[in-house]
Protein backbone atom coordinates (compact mmCIF):
# COMPACT_ATOMS: atom_id res chain seq x y z
CA UNK A 1 0.00 0.00 0.00
CA UNK A 2 2.65 2.15 1.03
CA UNK A 3 4.69 1.65 -2.22
CA UNK A 4 1.62 2.19 -4.51
CA UNK A 5 0.91 5.59 -2.45
CA UNK A 6 4.68 6.75 -3.34
CA UNK A 7 4.50 5.48 -6.74
CA UNK A 8 1.26 7.29 -7.91
CA UNK A 9 3.34 10.78 -5.91
CA UNK A 10 6.44 9.96 -8.21
CA UNK A 11 4.08 9.52 -11.79
CA UNK A 12 1.92 12.91 -10.35
CA UNK A 13 5.16 14.90 -10.10
CA UNK A 14 6.42 13.43 -13.34
CA UNK A 15 3.45 14.63 -14.79
CA UNK A 16 3.94 18.27 -13.07
CA UNK A 17 7.12 18.54 -14.40
CA UNK A 18 5.99 17.71 -17.94
CA UNK A 19 3.29 20.09 -17.66
CA UNK A 20 5.10 22.92 -16.09
CA UNK A 21 8.11 22.67 -19.13
CA UNK A 22 5.19 22.20 -21.97
CA UNK A 23 3.94 25.05 -20.73
CA UNK A 24 6.91 27.26 -21.60
CA UNK A 25 7.10 25.52 -24.78
CA UNK A 26 3.30 25.63 -26.20
CA UNK A 27 3.15 29.02 -27.46
CA UNK A 28 3.04 31.55 -29.93
CA UNK A 29 5.71 29.79 -31.83
CA UNK A 30 3.57 26.85 -32.56
CA UNK A 31 0.31 28.89 -33.51
CA UNK A 32 2.02 31.97 -34.80
CA UNK A 33 5.45 30.98 -35.67
CA UNK A 34 5.82 27.63 -37.38
CA UNK A 35 2.44 28.17 -39.63
CA UNK A 36 4.05 31.32 -41.11
CA UNK A 37 7.51 29.62 -41.19
CA UNK A 38 6.46 27.03 -42.57
CA UNK A 39 4.42 28.91 -45.24
CA UNK A 40 7.81 31.33 -45.98
CA UNK A 41 9.63 27.93 -45.77
CA UNK A 42 8.05 26.48 -48.48
CA UNK A 43 5.87 23.69 -47.37
CA UNK A 44 6.79 19.93 -47.10
CA UNK A 45 10.33 19.98 -47.23
CA UNK A 46 10.48 22.69 -44.45
CA UNK A 47 8.45 20.68 -42.35
CA UNK A 48 10.74 17.29 -42.85
CA UNK A 49 13.72 19.94 -41.93
CA UNK A 50 12.10 20.96 -38.90
CA UNK A 51 10.93 17.85 -37.61
CA UNK A 52 14.88 16.52 -38.20
CA UNK A 53 16.35 19.29 -35.94
CA UNK A 54 13.77 18.75 -33.16
CA UNK A 55 14.59 14.69 -32.97
CA UNK A 56 18.89 15.72 -34.06
CA UNK A 57 19.60 18.71 -32.34
CA UNK A 58 16.63 19.99 -30.03
CA UNK A 59 16.08 16.63 -28.04
CA UNK A 60 19.43 15.70 -27.07
CA UNK A 61 19.92 19.38 -26.36
CA UNK A 62 16.75 19.21 -23.50
CA UNK A 63 18.05 16.31 -22.52
CA UNK A 64 21.25 17.86 -21.38
CA UNK A 65 19.74 21.01 -20.08
CA UNK A 66 17.13 18.34 -18.18
CA UNK A 67 20.36 16.95 -16.70
CA UNK A 68 22.51 20.02 -15.40
CA UNK A 69 19.35 21.39 -13.97
CA UNK A 70 18.14 18.05 -11.79
CA UNK A 71 21.75 17.64 -11.16
CA UNK A 72 22.92 21.13 -9.88
CA UNK A 73 18.78 21.92 -8.52
CA UNK A 74 20.14 25.64 -9.71
CA UNK A 75 19.51 28.54 -12.42
CA UNK A 76 21.56 28.40 -15.24
CA UNK A 77 23.95 30.58 -14.34
CA UNK A 78 24.48 29.04 -10.57
CA UNK A 79 24.25 25.51 -12.22
CA UNK A 80 27.56 25.55 -14.02
CA UNK A 81 29.19 27.37 -11.31
CA UNK A 82 28.07 24.41 -9.09
CA UNK A 83 28.51 21.35 -11.26
CA UNK A 84 32.41 23.05 -11.95
CA UNK A 85 32.26 23.62 -8.58
CA UNK A 86 33.95 26.92 -9.76
CA UNK A 87 32.30 30.54 -8.85
CA UNK A 88 34.37 31.53 -11.96
CA UNK A 89 33.13 28.97 -14.23
CA UNK A 90 33.46 30.49 -18.09
CA UNK A 91 30.40 27.93 -18.85
CA UNK A 92 28.21 30.78 -16.73
CA UNK A 93 28.23 33.00 -19.52
CA UNK A 94 25.53 30.40 -21.42
CA UNK A 95 23.35 32.00 -18.62
CA UNK A 96 23.79 35.28 -19.58
CA UNK A 97 24.10 34.96 -23.28
CA UNK A 98 20.34 33.24 -22.11
CA UNK A 99 19.64 36.79 -20.46
CA UNK A 100 20.19 38.34 -23.74
CA UNK A 101 18.33 35.79 -25.46
CA UNK A 102 15.67 36.76 -23.34
CA UNK A 103 15.57 39.94 -23.97
CA UNK A 104 15.52 39.96 -27.84
CA UNK A 105 12.87 37.51 -27.90
CA UNK A 106 10.76 39.39 -25.52
CA UNK A 107 11.07 42.27 -27.19
CA UNK A 108 9.02 40.94 -30.20
CA UNK A 109 7.42 38.10 -28.68
CA UNK A 110 5.12 40.83 -26.32
CA UNK A 111 4.08 42.66 -29.37
CA UNK A 112 2.81 40.05 -30.82
CA UNK A 113 1.36 38.54 -27.97
CA UNK A 114 -0.32 42.19 -28.40
CA UNK A 115 -1.52 42.01 -31.62
CA UNK A 116 -3.38 38.51 -30.16
CA UNK A 117 -4.68 40.43 -27.02
CA UNK A 118 -6.15 43.19 -29.84
CA UNK A 119 -7.81 40.70 -31.81
CA UNK A 120 -9.42 38.85 -28.89
CA UNK A 121 -10.94 42.03 -27.55
CA UNK A 122 -12.00 42.67 -31.89
CA UNK A 123 -13.69 39.32 -31.99
CA UNK A 124 -15.51 40.04 -28.54
CA UNK A 125 -16.99 42.75 -30.57
CA UNK A 126 -18.12 40.19 -33.67
CA UNK A 127 -16.56 42.31 -36.36
CA UNK A 128 -15.37 39.04 -38.08
CA UNK A 129 -18.09 37.52 -38.83
CA UNK A 130 -18.32 36.82 -42.37
CA UNK A 131 -15.41 38.70 -43.32
CA UNK A 132 -13.57 37.73 -46.92
CA UNK A 133 -9.57 37.11 -47.59
CA UNK A 134 -9.06 41.01 -48.45
CA UNK A 135 -10.70 42.50 -45.49
CA UNK A 136 -9.17 40.12 -43.01
CA UNK A 137 -5.40 41.31 -44.80
CA UNK A 138 -6.46 44.86 -44.59
CA UNK A 139 -7.50 44.39 -40.96
CA UNK A 140 -4.28 42.76 -40.00
CA UNK A 141 -2.26 45.65 -41.54
CA UNK A 142 -4.27 48.13 -39.74
CA UNK A 143 -3.84 46.15 -36.52
CA UNK A 144 0.24 46.40 -37.03
CA UNK A 145 0.55 49.72 -38.19
CA UNK A 146 1.32 49.03 -41.86
CA UNK A 147 1.45 52.14 -43.85
CA UNK A 148 2.30 54.77 -41.51
CA UNK A 149 6.04 54.93 -42.77
CA UNK A 150 7.15 59.03 -43.26
CA UNK A 151 3.78 59.71 -40.75
CA UNK A 152 3.47 61.29 -37.23
CA UNK A 153 4.39 58.95 -34.83
CA UNK A 154 1.47 60.19 -32.40
CA UNK A 155 -1.35 58.77 -34.40
CA UNK A 156 -3.63 56.06 -33.31
CA UNK A 157 -2.29 54.06 -36.55
CA UNK A 158 1.31 53.83 -34.95
CA UNK A 159 0.08 53.99 -31.00
CA UNK A 160 -2.28 51.65 -30.96
CA UNK A 161 0.03 48.20 -31.72
CA UNK A 162 2.19 50.26 -29.06
CA UNK A 163 -0.92 50.42 -26.81
CA UNK A 164 -1.42 46.25 -26.53
CA UNK A 165 1.88 45.17 -26.40
CA UNK A 166 2.01 48.09 -23.00
CA UNK A 167 -0.87 46.10 -21.86
CA UNK A 168 0.38 42.70 -22.29
CA UNK A 169 3.76 43.72 -20.44
CA UNK A 170 1.76 45.38 -17.21
CA UNK A 171 -0.32 41.87 -16.97
CA UNK A 172 2.91 40.51 -16.79
CA UNK A 173 4.65 42.58 -14.18
CA UNK A 174 1.49 41.75 -12.68
CA UNK A 175 1.29 38.34 -12.46
CA UNK A 176 4.82 38.14 -10.82
CA UNK A 177 4.78 40.95 -9.09
CA UNK A 178 1.75 40.35 -7.32
CA UNK A 179 3.37 37.05 -6.56
CA UNK A 180 0.58 34.47 -8.51
CA UNK A 181 2.64 33.34 -11.43
CA UNK A 182 1.82 29.43 -9.63
CA UNK A 183 -1.91 30.10 -9.75
CA UNK A 184 -1.72 31.34 -13.11
CA UNK A 185 0.13 28.51 -14.55
CA UNK A 186 -1.87 26.26 -12.86
CA UNK A 187 -4.94 27.79 -14.79
CA UNK A 188 -2.42 27.47 -18.19
CA UNK A 189 -2.09 24.06 -17.12
CA UNK A 190 -6.32 23.84 -17.49
CA UNK A 191 -6.34 26.14 -20.05
CA UNK A 192 -4.00 24.33 -22.80
CA UNK A 193 -6.43 21.19 -23.33
CA UNK A 194 -9.16 23.35 -24.25
CA UNK A 195 -7.25 25.13 -26.43
CA UNK A 196 -6.12 21.68 -27.74
CA UNK A 197 -9.75 20.97 -28.39
CA UNK A 198 -10.45 24.29 -30.19
CA UNK A 199 -7.33 23.50 -32.50
CA UNK A 200 -9.02 20.47 -33.45
CA UNK A 201 -12.41 22.10 -33.90
CA UNK A 202 -10.02 24.49 -36.32
CA UNK A 203 -8.58 21.56 -37.98
CA UNK A 204 -11.67 20.21 -38.79
CA UNK A 205 -13.45 22.98 -40.05
CA UNK A 206 -10.63 23.83 -42.27
CA UNK A 207 -10.05 20.28 -43.52
CA UNK A 208 -13.73 20.64 -44.99
CA UNK A 209 -13.47 23.59 -46.51
CA UNK A 210 -13.23 23.76 -50.53
CA UNK A 211 -9.79 22.95 -51.87
CA UNK A 212 -8.63 21.70 -48.65
CA UNK A 213 -6.61 19.16 -50.23
CA UNK A 214 -4.13 21.45 -51.94
CA UNK A 215 -3.63 22.67 -48.22
CA UNK A 216 -2.64 19.35 -47.42
CA UNK A 217 -0.45 19.07 -50.47
CA UNK A 218 1.44 21.59 -49.36
CA UNK A 219 1.84 20.77 -45.77
CA UNK A 220 3.01 17.37 -46.99
CA UNK A 221 4.37 17.67 -49.98
CA UNK A 222 8.12 17.59 -50.03
CA UNK A 223 10.24 19.37 -52.42
CA UNK A 224 13.27 19.30 -51.62
CA UNK A 225 14.47 22.71 -54.28
CA UNK A 226 12.69 24.97 -51.82
CA UNK A 227 15.49 24.66 -49.21
CA UNK A 228 18.61 27.17 -49.18
CA UNK A 229 21.28 27.42 -46.40
CA UNK A 230 19.09 30.41 -45.01
CA UNK A 231 15.26 27.83 -44.87
CA UNK A 232 17.53 25.84 -43.13
CA UNK A 233 19.33 27.90 -40.68
CA UNK A 234 15.62 29.35 -39.59
CA UNK A 235 14.34 25.54 -39.60
CA UNK A 236 16.97 24.44 -36.66
CA UNK A 237 16.51 28.32 -35.08
CA UNK A 238 13.11 27.31 -34.66
CA UNK A 239 13.11 24.39 -33.31
CA UNK A 240 15.41 25.81 -30.64
CA UNK A 241 12.68 28.88 -30.21
CA UNK A 242 9.68 26.06 -30.27
CA UNK A 243 11.45 23.59 -27.77
CA UNK A 244 12.92 26.83 -25.17
CA UNK A 245 16.09 25.68 -25.48
CA UNK A 246 19.45 26.79 -25.72
CA UNK A 247 19.04 29.68 -22.82
CA UNK A 248 19.28 27.38 -19.80
CA UNK A 249 15.04 28.03 -18.96
CA UNK A 250 15.34 24.03 -19.57
CA UNK A 251 17.66 23.84 -16.47
CA UNK A 252 15.55 25.69 -14.42
CA UNK A 253 12.46 23.56 -15.45
CA UNK A 254 15.35 20.11 -15.12
CA UNK A 255 15.68 21.12 -11.81
CA UNK A 256 11.59 20.48 -10.93
CA UNK A 257 11.92 17.17 -11.98
CA UNK A 258 11.40 14.23 -9.63
CA UNK A 259 14.44 11.84 -8.48
CA UNK A 260 12.93 9.33 -10.11
CA UNK A 261 11.87 10.99 -13.51
CA UNK A 262 13.11 9.39 -16.45
CA UNK A 263 14.85 12.26 -18.08
CA UNK A 264 15.87 9.99 -21.23
CA UNK A 265 12.14 10.15 -22.45
CA UNK A 266 11.17 13.30 -20.96
CA UNK A 267 11.87 15.59 -23.61
CA UNK A 268 10.85 13.34 -26.23
CA UNK A 269 7.14 13.45 -24.78
CA UNK A 270 7.45 17.06 -24.23
CA UNK A 271 8.96 17.29 -27.90
CA UNK A 272 5.85 14.97 -29.55
CA UNK A 273 3.45 16.49 -27.40
CA UNK A 274 4.78 20.10 -29.06
CA UNK A 275 4.73 18.74 -32.48
CA UNK A 276 1.31 17.93 -32.47
CA UNK A 277 -0.29 21.55 -31.57
CA UNK A 278 1.99 22.96 -34.34
CA UNK A 279 0.81 20.66 -36.75
CA UNK A 280 -3.04 20.91 -35.92
CA UNK A 281 -2.24 25.06 -36.59
CA UNK A 282 -0.53 23.97 -39.62
CA UNK A 283 -3.83 22.07 -40.29
CA UNK A 284 -6.16 24.66 -39.57
CA UNK A 285 -4.20 27.69 -41.38
CA UNK A 286 -3.08 25.40 -44.45
CA UNK A 287 -6.52 24.67 -46.14
CA UNK A 288 -7.73 27.90 -45.27
CA UNK A 289 -4.65 29.22 -47.18
CA UNK A 290 -6.00 27.71 -49.77
CA UNK A 291 -9.40 27.55 -50.05
CA UNK A 292 -9.64 31.28 -49.59
CA UNK A 293 -6.52 32.22 -51.71
CA UNK A 294 -4.42 33.71 -49.64
CA UNK A 295 -0.73 33.93 -50.06
CA UNK A 296 0.85 31.03 -48.31
CA UNK A 297 4.41 32.74 -47.79
CA UNK A 298 2.33 36.12 -46.60
CA UNK A 299 4.64 36.17 -43.28
CA UNK A 300 4.03 36.92 -39.67
CA UNK A 301 0.54 37.79 -40.29
CA UNK A 302 -0.93 34.19 -41.91
CA UNK A 303 -2.22 33.34 -38.65
CA UNK A 304 -4.50 36.61 -37.71
CA UNK A 305 -5.53 36.71 -41.54
CA UNK A 306 -6.34 32.84 -41.79
CA UNK A 307 -8.40 32.16 -38.51
CA UNK A 308 -10.98 34.72 -38.74
CA UNK A 309 -11.83 33.12 -42.01
CA UNK A 310 -12.12 29.44 -40.72
CA UNK A 311 -14.65 30.72 -38.12
CA UNK A 312 -16.21 33.07 -40.33
CA UNK A 313 -19.21 31.36 -42.03
CA UNK A 314 -19.89 28.53 -39.42
CA UNK A 315 -22.46 28.68 -36.37
CA UNK A 316 -21.06 29.65 -33.46
CA UNK A 317 -18.54 31.14 -35.59
CA UNK A 318 -17.28 34.50 -33.41
CA UNK A 319 -17.83 33.11 -29.74
CA UNK A 320 -14.79 29.94 -31.00
CA UNK A 321 -13.18 32.63 -32.71
CA UNK A 322 -13.27 35.05 -29.42
CA UNK A 323 -12.98 31.52 -27.51
CA UNK A 324 -9.35 31.17 -29.93
CA UNK A 325 -7.70 34.19 -29.27
CA UNK A 326 -8.48 34.05 -25.88
CA UNK A 327 -6.77 30.51 -25.13
CA UNK A 328 -3.96 32.02 -27.15
CA UNK A 329 -3.08 34.75 -25.28
CA UNK A 330 -2.98 32.25 -22.15
CA UNK A 331 -0.35 29.78 -23.84
CA UNK A 332 1.59 33.45 -24.91
CA UNK A 333 1.49 34.74 -21.31
CA UNK A 334 2.48 31.49 -19.94
CA UNK A 335 5.55 31.02 -22.50
CA UNK A 336 5.90 34.95 -21.37
CA UNK A 337 6.37 34.25 -17.83
CA UNK A 338 9.50 31.60 -18.38
CA UNK A 339 10.86 34.26 -20.93
CA UNK A 340 10.85 37.29 -18.08
CA UNK A 341 12.09 34.69 -15.44
CA UNK A 342 15.26 34.13 -17.00
CA UNK A 343 16.58 38.03 -17.13
CA UNK A 344 15.01 38.41 -13.93
CA UNK A 345 16.68 35.90 -11.97
CA UNK A 346 19.70 37.44 -13.45
CA UNK A 347 19.89 40.59 -12.57
CA UNK A 348 18.41 40.00 -8.70
CA UNK A 349 21.35 37.69 -8.45
CA UNK A 350 23.90 39.94 -9.87
CA UNK A 351 22.81 42.98 -8.58
CA UNK A 352 21.30 41.98 -5.53
CA UNK A 353 18.24 43.13 -6.08
CA UNK A 354 14.67 41.80 -4.79
CA UNK A 355 12.77 39.53 -7.74
CA UNK A 356 9.86 42.11 -7.65
CA UNK A 357 11.62 45.00 -8.51
CA UNK A 358 14.05 43.17 -11.13
CA UNK A 359 10.51 41.82 -13.00
CA UNK A 360 9.40 44.84 -12.99
CA UNK A 361 12.13 46.73 -14.42
CA UNK A 362 12.53 43.98 -17.17
CA UNK A 363 8.83 44.69 -18.33
CA UNK A 364 9.92 48.59 -18.27
CA UNK A 365 13.28 47.68 -20.65
CA UNK A 366 11.08 45.31 -23.37
CA UNK A 367 8.16 47.95 -23.23
CA UNK A 368 10.55 50.50 -24.46
CA UNK A 369 13.13 48.71 -26.48
CA UNK A 370 9.91 46.74 -27.42
CA UNK A 371 8.45 49.79 -29.11
CA UNK A 372 10.95 48.90 -31.74
CA UNK A 373 9.39 45.77 -32.48
CA UNK A 374 5.55 46.88 -32.64
CA UNK A 375 7.01 49.91 -34.86
CA UNK A 376 8.87 47.52 -38.04
CA UNK A 377 6.78 44.78 -37.99
CA UNK A 378 5.73 45.26 -41.76
CA UNK A 379 8.65 47.40 -43.69
CA UNK A 380 5.31 50.42 -44.45
CA UNK A 381 4.99 50.46 -40.57
CA UNK A 382 6.63 53.74 -39.34
CA UNK A 383 10.42 52.23 -37.98
CA UNK A 384 10.07 49.72 -40.80
CA UNK A 385 12.54 51.84 -43.56
CA UNK A 386 15.19 51.31 -41.25
CA UNK A 387 17.41 48.31 -41.39
CA UNK A 388 20.12 46.90 -39.57
CA UNK A 389 22.06 43.69 -41.10
CA UNK A 390 19.40 44.10 -43.89
CA UNK A 391 16.27 43.39 -41.27
CA UNK A 392 13.95 45.41 -39.73
CA UNK A 393 14.54 45.83 -35.58
CA UNK A 394 11.04 42.88 -35.54
CA UNK A 395 13.32 40.49 -37.65
CA UNK A 396 16.36 41.35 -36.65
CA UNK A 397 15.45 40.63 -33.14
CA UNK A 398 13.66 37.30 -34.19
CA UNK A 399 17.17 36.23 -36.10
CA UNK A 400 19.01 37.03 -34.25
CA UNK A 401 17.97 35.30 -30.95
CA UNK A 402 16.30 32.18 -32.85
CA UNK A 403 19.04 31.98 -35.13
CA UNK A 404 22.57 32.93 -33.32
CA UNK A 405 22.06 32.95 -29.52
CA UNK A 406 19.92 30.21 -29.13
CA UNK A 407 21.68 27.67 -31.29
CA UNK A 408 25.03 28.69 -30.15
CA UNK A 409 24.21 28.67 -26.47
CA UNK A 410 22.84 24.97 -27.28
CA UNK A 411 25.97 24.16 -29.26
CA UNK A 412 28.27 25.49 -25.52
CA UNK A 413 25.05 23.01 -24.20
CA UNK A 414 25.53 20.18 -25.62
CA UNK A 415 29.46 20.43 -25.23
CA UNK A 416 29.29 20.54 -21.35
CA UNK A 417 27.17 17.49 -21.70
CA UNK A 418 29.24 15.95 -23.91
CA UNK A 419 32.94 16.79 -23.05
CA UNK A 420 32.98 18.47 -20.10
CA UNK A 421 30.57 16.66 -17.54
CA UNK A 422 32.16 13.09 -16.44
CA UNK A 423 30.76 10.35 -18.33
CA UNK A 424 30.22 8.64 -14.64
CA UNK A 425 27.91 11.62 -13.64
CA UNK A 426 25.92 11.94 -16.68
CA UNK A 427 25.06 8.49 -17.13
CA UNK A 428 24.17 8.37 -13.38
CA UNK A 429 22.03 10.89 -13.90
CA UNK A 430 19.94 9.69 -16.90
CA UNK A 431 19.99 6.15 -15.17
CA UNK A 432 18.90 7.57 -11.88
CA UNK A 433 22.00 6.24 -9.81
CA UNK A 434 21.72 3.19 -11.23
CA UNK A 435 17.92 2.48 -11.08
CA UNK A 436 17.09 2.54 -14.10
CA UNK A 437 18.30 0.05 -17.26
CA UNK A 438 18.67 2.70 -19.69
CA UNK A 439 22.78 1.99 -20.64
CA UNK A 440 21.97 1.27 -24.47
CA UNK A 441 20.06 4.82 -24.67
CA UNK A 442 23.18 7.11 -22.31
CA UNK A 443 25.59 5.29 -25.01
CA UNK A 444 23.12 6.62 -27.88
CA UNK A 445 22.41 10.14 -26.58
CA UNK A 446 25.99 11.03 -25.36
CA UNK A 447 27.17 9.57 -28.98
CA UNK A 448 24.59 12.26 -30.38
CA UNK A 449 26.05 14.98 -27.77
CA UNK A 450 29.93 14.57 -28.61
CA UNK A 451 29.80 13.74 -32.70
CA UNK A 452 26.30 14.70 -34.24
CA UNK A 453 24.91 17.85 -32.37
CA UNK A 454 27.17 20.22 -32.43
CA UNK A 455 28.75 19.28 -35.75
CA UNK A 456 25.19 20.15 -37.22
CA UNK A 457 24.69 23.22 -35.18
CA UNK A 458 28.34 24.38 -36.32
CA UNK A 459 27.74 23.34 -40.08
CA UNK A 460 24.37 25.02 -40.36
CA UNK A 461 26.07 28.32 -39.00
CA UNK A 462 29.04 27.99 -41.68
CA UNK A 463 27.07 27.13 -44.19
CA UNK A 464 24.10 30.26 -43.39
CA UNK A 465 27.25 32.82 -43.66
CA UNK A 466 28.78 31.00 -46.69
CA UNK A 467 32.01 29.50 -45.44
CA UNK A 468 31.20 26.47 -46.09
CA UNK A 469 29.62 25.74 -48.93
CA UNK A 470 27.01 22.07 -49.75
N1 LIG B 1 8.71 28.13 -26.78
C1 LIG B 1 7.87 29.29 -26.71
C2 LIG B 1 6.98 29.32 -27.93
O1 LIG B 1 7.08 28.52 -28.79
C3 LIG B 1 8.68 30.56 -26.59
C4 LIG B 1 9.61 30.52 -25.44
C5 LIG B 1 9.28 30.49 -24.13
C6 LIG B 1 11.02 30.43 -25.50
N2 LIG B 1 10.41 30.41 -23.36
C7 LIG B 1 11.48 30.37 -24.15
C8 LIG B 1 11.92 30.40 -26.55
C9 LIG B 1 12.83 30.25 -23.90
C10 LIG B 1 13.26 30.28 -26.28
C11 LIG B 1 13.71 30.19 -24.97
O2 LIG B 1 6.14 30.15 -28.05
Amino acid sequence: MSSETKQRDAFSSTLAALMVSLGSAVGLGNIWKFPYMTGTGGGGAFLVLYLFFVFMVAVPIMISEFVIGRRSRMNAVGAFRKLDNDPRSPWAGIGFMGALAAYLIMFFYSCVAGWVYYYTFKAATGVFAGITADKAGAMFGSAIGAGTAGGSFFSAAVLSPIFWQVLVLCVIGAIISLGVSSGIERAIRIMMPILFILLIICAIRALTLPGAAEGLRFLFHVDFSQITPSVTLAAMGLAFFKLSLGMGTMITYGSYFTADSDLSTAPLKIAIADICVSMLAGLAIFPTVFSFGVEPGAGPGLLFITIPLVFSQMPLGQVLLFAFFLLTSFAANGAMLSLVEVPTVWMSEEFNMPRKKAAILNCVIIAVVGVLAAGSADSSSFFGGIKVMGRGFFDLFDFISSNICLPLGGLFIALYAGYKMKKEDFRDELTNHGRLHNEGKVVLIRFLLRYVTPLLVLIIFLNSVGVLKF
